[in-house]
This record gives structure tokens, sequence and C-alpha cells, in this order.
């Protein structure tokens, strides 16, 4: 497994802000959306595909490169912290699909709890898109959780997803902040992955809090 952490002082400066206790919710989740769009950035590099052709430029013919279109980017934040993450992957990523997947993780047994899938969308109707049966072969799938603490909320996404046919090979993960635990049952159980993360931190508190980390994500975005 390849654990990236950009070594960039814009990605450094997000992570401090983030950090900083005193950040109050608004420079919070403005902090998490940029670091969000620089890893999402660095995570893009090798991954995406282009189609090619010409251009009329106002001086003359340009070979050019697009994004393929046809191939949207499968967003999926999990909920509730990492929509934060993706806020701006529209600014970032010219072609995605977002799927929302909400776990919550049991504050005394530390394990993770799925409360939004597609069964749910199912019962309700199929608009806006949730995560589909399947997915299409060769699917570029970018999964985004501000932190891997026991890595079990990303361990269950990634299963959610391998088991409506995503393929670990073209998956990536964003995370803010990382802890050994996290990256250590990513690896054994998912050797192929990706995961650009701001900070890799040593480790966690008795409450499976990531220290020093940032403190509750999702809290200090959404109260
Ligand atoms: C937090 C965090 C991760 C998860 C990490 O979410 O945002 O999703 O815990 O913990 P783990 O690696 O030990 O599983 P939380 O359950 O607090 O939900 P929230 O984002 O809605 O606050």
């Amino acid at each position: 497994m390849l654990v990236y952490v950009p070594p960039h002082p814009l990605i450094k400066h997000w992570v401090s802000v983030l950090r900083n206790e005193f950040s109050p919710p608004p420079i919070f989740k403005s902090a998490m959306a940029e670091l969000g769009r620089l890893l999402i950035y660095e995570a893009s590099r090798d991954w995406l595909e282009t189609i090619g052709g010409e251009v009329q430029t106002p001086c003359g013919v340009a070979n050019v490169e697009f994004i393929d279109p046809r191939e949207p980017v499968k967003v999926v934040p999990i909920l509730r912290a990492g929509l934060v993450l993706v806020e701006h992957v529209s600014s970032v990523l010219p072609a995605t699909q977002t799927y929302h997947l909400g776990f919550v993780r049991n504050e005394v047994t530390l394990q993770p709890t799925l409360y939004l899938n597609n069964l749910f969308a199912k019962l309700k109707s199929n608009w806006p898109p949730r995560l589909p049966d399947r997915f299409p072969d060769s699917s570029l799938i970018l999964v985004a959780d501000p932190m891997l603490a026991t890595g079990g909320t990303i361990v269950a996404a990634i299963e959610e997803l391998t088991s409506r046919g995503a393929d670990v090979k073209n998956l990536r993960v964003v995370a803010a902040v990382a802890a050994p635990p996290a990256l250590k049952i990513l690896s054994e159980k998912f050797p192929g992955l990706r995961v650009y993360t701001g900070t890799i931190d040593p480790g966690l508190n008795e409450k499976g809090y990531i220290v020093p980390g940032l403190g509750d994500a999702g809290d200090r975005s959404f109260g």
C-alpha cells in the first residue's frame, strides 16, 4: 500500500489550522475544504485518463488533452466529515459523480455502523444518485474521510464499495490525518490501495481519538 503525505507548505498550513482548537467552525471547514482540494489534486496526478485532439487557438492549431468526461470519477465522501473534505472537488476534477456513504462510529465500542447507502435511496426514490448495485468496470473511486483512526470506518467503507464491484487498485483514499492502527489494517486488507493524507500522527488515546490529531472533525464542522 502506498501512503503519501505531499511535502507542500500549503498542506502543512491547512493541517495546522485544523489542529488549532481555537479555529471556529467556519475556519475549520474552510481549512478542511482547502486541504481536500490539494490532496485530491495530488491523488489525481497519475490517475486520470485524457483524450487527445486539436483546438484552434487565436494564433494557430494546438494539440490538446482533455480529461475524458465519459469516465467521471466516483467521489465517495463518508458522512459527515467527509463532505467537507470534498467540498471543492469540482474545482479540481472536471468530471465527477458523488455518492454519499454514511457511517457513524460508536463512541464506546469504536465499531462503525452504516446508516446511509443505496438501499435507503431505493425505498425513497432513485434521485439523488446513491451507490450503484455494481460500479462499472474500471471505475475510478475517490473515498474521502478526514480521520483514519482505528481504521474501522474506512475498512467498512471500502468493503461496501468492493461488494459493489469496486476494484481496490482503482480506488484512492484522501484523509486529513491518519494514525498507525488505521494504516496497518488498511495495508493488511488492501495492499494495492493508495492513501493521500495531510499528516500521519503517532497514535490514539483511550477514547479512540487521534493524538494530537484535530479532535472530532464531524462535530467541529457541524456541531
Ligand atoms: C469519525 C471520522 C471517521 C471515523 C474514524 O467519524 O470522521 O469517519 O470517525 O474513526 P475510525 O477510523 O476509528 O473508524 P464519526 O463516526 O465521528 O462521524 P462524523 O463524521 O459524523 O462525526
